[in-house]
């Protein structure tokens, strides 16, 4: 049993009695009681974990919680900002992107991670992100609408600003 001490989504905790063997997915659903990060096959197979780690997506089921010490986690809850939700989840609502909803908590923070390298992605550069997140219901044309709208709503956002 050990102590790891993680920042969530900006917030300190220090979590005792953990296993040698549980995972950081486990530790944010079970422990920190965040449960958005879904468990969906728990062997880095789906994506539907998938979590900032230090700023880089990771599957949080592959994640020894020992090795989230001191890191920066950053899940689908602490992509909203102070207005609600983030344009990424705005353009999943909008675009119809969700149905049973597993997949979206990863592809949020996959996708949301795609625009902040490359903000005017192609459908290729979309799929090819997003490759690693399994969808069993949306058949991904709805995904990939979604990414193109908060694409276009951001550049049109920064565009204005400018
Ligand atoms: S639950 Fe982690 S990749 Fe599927
Ligand atoms: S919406 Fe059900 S798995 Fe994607």
């Amino acid at each position: 049993m050990m102590r790891v001490s993680l920042t969530v989504n900006g917030r300190k905790h220090d979590v005792d009695d953990i296993w040698e063997v549980e995972s950081l997915l486990y530790v944010l659903r079970e422990r920190i009681g965040m449960p958005g990060s879904k468990n969906a096959c728990e062997q880095g197979e789906c994506g539907s974990c998938t979590v900032y780690l230090d700023a880089v997506p990771v599957c949080a089921c592959l994640v020894a919680a020992g090795q989230a010490q001191n890191r920066e986690v950053v899940t689908v809850e602490g992509l909203d900002d102070e207005d609600g939700l983030c344009p990424m989840q705005q353009a999943f609502v909008d675009a119809g992107a969700v149905q049973c909803g597993f997949c979206t908590p990863g592809l949020l923070v996959q996708a949301n991670d795609l625009l902040q390298y490359n903000p005017e992605p192609s459908d290729g550069d979309i799929r090819e992100a997003l490759a690693g997140n399994l969808c069993r219901c949306t058949g991904y044309g709805k995904i990939l609408e979604a990414v193109r709208l908060a694409a276009a709503r951001t550049s049109n956002a920064s565009g204005a600003m400018k």
